[in-house]
């Protein structure tokens, strides 16, 4: 009969068979894994729990498969429900900032597993390039006249769109605070100014721009400026929030057409309450 206490022990190193049993079998694996995952830490880091045994960490208990070798008796994230291998990410991923946003994605609501972009072992693209394979239009906008330099390779999808949801919609980052993520590179659009043209604040940077590209200069919505803020700027076009301009406006003349060379603080101005400086 075993002391109690050596009882134990033994049933314990019993619930996993450890990663030198697993890398007997596959090697190349576990010696890619070893030298250049992220993961490896687990193996060697005291504080997260799976010293000398990391692979279990998202194969679960690996001890009657390698006794058996067997496929069915270890647990492979790919073949697994979409809740499940997610479970088994999340179980140390779940508490990142990153992650807030995950519940309310069109990514989670689709069923797209982690593994659907993030590959442990193989050699896959990067996930930032695989975006374009299933939002093709978005991909194919960007070659618009006037766009990011996405597909220059300068900005990436990731730099507007968190792949795993925000607080935002469309997962739409976010710059300080809640503030739309446009204003972490274009800072100088960042208010509280003295003088805000409502729409900016209220509607958007997207109420005037197309951010995936356009065949508009500025990408803008529309080709022309004037054609723009009249939308919202005049009684005889579509209804818009907007006032109409004052009567010396005369519109018909080439002069005044061109709004922005006199209104030229449109994203809002701390001295001039018509954004003319
Ligand atoms: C005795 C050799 C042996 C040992 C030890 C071993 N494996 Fe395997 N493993 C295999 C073989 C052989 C296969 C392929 C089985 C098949 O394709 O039918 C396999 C398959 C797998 C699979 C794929 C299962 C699937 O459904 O696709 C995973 C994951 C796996 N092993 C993980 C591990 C882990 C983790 C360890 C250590 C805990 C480990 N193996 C230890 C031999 C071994
Ligand atoms: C962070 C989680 C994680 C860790 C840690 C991990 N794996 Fe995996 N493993 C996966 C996922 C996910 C897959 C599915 C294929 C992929 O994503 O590459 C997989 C697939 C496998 C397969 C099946 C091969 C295949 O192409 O489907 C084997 C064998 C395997 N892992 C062995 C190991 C071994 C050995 C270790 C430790 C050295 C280990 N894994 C550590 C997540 C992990
Ligand atoms: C046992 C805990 C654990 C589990 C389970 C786990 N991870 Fe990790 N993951 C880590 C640690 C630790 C790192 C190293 C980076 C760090 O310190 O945060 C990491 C790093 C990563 C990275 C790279 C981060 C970077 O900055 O390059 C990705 C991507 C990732 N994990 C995805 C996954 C996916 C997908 C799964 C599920 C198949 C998974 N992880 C399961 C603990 C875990
Ligand atoms: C495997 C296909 C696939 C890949 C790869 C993919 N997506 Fe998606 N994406 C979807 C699906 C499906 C939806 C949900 C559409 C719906 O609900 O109508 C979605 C929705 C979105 C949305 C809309 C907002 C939301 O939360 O619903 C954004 C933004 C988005 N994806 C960005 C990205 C980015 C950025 C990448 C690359 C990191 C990416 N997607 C990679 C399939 C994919
Ligand atoms: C639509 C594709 C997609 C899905 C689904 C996805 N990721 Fe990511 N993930 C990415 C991309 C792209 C990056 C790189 C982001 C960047 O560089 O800004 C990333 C980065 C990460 C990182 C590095 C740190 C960070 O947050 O930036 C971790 C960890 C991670 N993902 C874990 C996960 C886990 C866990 C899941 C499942 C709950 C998951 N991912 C689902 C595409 C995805
Ligand atoms: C410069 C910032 C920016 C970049 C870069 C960007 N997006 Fe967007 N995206 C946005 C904004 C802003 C919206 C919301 C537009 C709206 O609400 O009308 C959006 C909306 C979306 C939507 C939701 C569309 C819908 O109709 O619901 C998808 C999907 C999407 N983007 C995918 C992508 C993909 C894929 C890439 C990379 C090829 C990308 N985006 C690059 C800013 C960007
Ligand atoms: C990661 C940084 C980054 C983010 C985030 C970003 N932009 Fe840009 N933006 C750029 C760069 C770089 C250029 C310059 C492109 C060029 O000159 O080719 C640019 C140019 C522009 C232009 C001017 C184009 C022109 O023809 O002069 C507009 C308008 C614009 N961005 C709007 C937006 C909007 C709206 C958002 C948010 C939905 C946004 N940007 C988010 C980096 C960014
Ligand atoms: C009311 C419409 C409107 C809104 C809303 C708007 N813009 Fe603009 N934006 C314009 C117009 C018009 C131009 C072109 C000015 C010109 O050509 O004289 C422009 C030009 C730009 C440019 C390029 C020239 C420059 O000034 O740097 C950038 C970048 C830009 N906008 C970013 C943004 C961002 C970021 C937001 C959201 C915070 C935003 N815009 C919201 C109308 C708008
Ligand atoms: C999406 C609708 C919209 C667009 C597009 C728009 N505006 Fe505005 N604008 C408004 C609203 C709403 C106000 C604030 C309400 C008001 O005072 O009439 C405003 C206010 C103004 C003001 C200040 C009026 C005042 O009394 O202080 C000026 C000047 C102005 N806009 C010029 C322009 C110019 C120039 C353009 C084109 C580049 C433009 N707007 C595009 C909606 C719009
Ligand atoms: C030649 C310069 C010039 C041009 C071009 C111009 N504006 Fe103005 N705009 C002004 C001045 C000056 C004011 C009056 C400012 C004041 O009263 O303080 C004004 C006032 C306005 C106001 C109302 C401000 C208020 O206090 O009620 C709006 C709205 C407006 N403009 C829109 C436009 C639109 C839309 C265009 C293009 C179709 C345009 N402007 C073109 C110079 C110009």
């Amino acid at each position: 009969m075993l002391p109690l206490f050596l009882f134990a022990a033994a049933l314990f190193a019993q619930d996993y068979a450890g990663t030198e049993m697993c890398q007997g079998c596959h090697e190349d694996i576990a010696k890619a894994f070893l030298k250049s995952n992220p993961h490896a830490v687990l193996e060697t880091n005291k504080r997260r729990g799976w010293e000398t045994k990391s692979c279990e960490a998202c194969h679960g208990s690996g001890v009657k498969h390698a006794e058996s070798a067997e496929a069915a008796l270890i647990r492979n994230p790919r073949k697994l429900s979409t809740a499940e291998t997610d479970k088994t990410c999340m179980a140390c991923h779940g508490n990142q900032q990153t992650h807030s946003g995950r519940v309310v994605t069109g990514h989670a609501r689709q069923q797209m597993a982690c593994t659907s972009c993030h590959s442990i072992h193989a050699k896959a693209p990067e996930p930032k390039s695989q975006c374009g394979s299933c939002h093709l239009g978005e991909k194919v906008s960007f070659a618009k006249p006037h766009a990011h330099p996405v597909p220059q390779g300068a900005m990436s999808c990731t730099d507007c769109h968190s792949p795993h949801g925000t607080v935002l919609s469309k997962a739409l980052n976010t710059a300080i605070g809640n503030e739309p993520g446009c204003l972490r590179c274009h800072g100088d659009k960042r208010g509280p100014f003295t003088f805000e043209h409502a729409p900016v604040r209220l509607d958007g940077c997207g109420s005037c721009h197309e951010p995936h590209g356009s065949a508009n200069p500025r990408m803008l919505t529309r080709p022309s400026v004037s054609q723009l803020c009249l939308e919202c700027h005049a009684g005889t076009f579509t209804a818009g929030l907007g006032g109409v301009p004052p009567a010396f406006h005369d519109i018909r003349t080439a002069r005044y057409r061109n709004c922005t060379t006199c209104h030229m603080k449109i994203h809002g101005s701390h001295v001039s309450k018509a954004l003319l400086r």
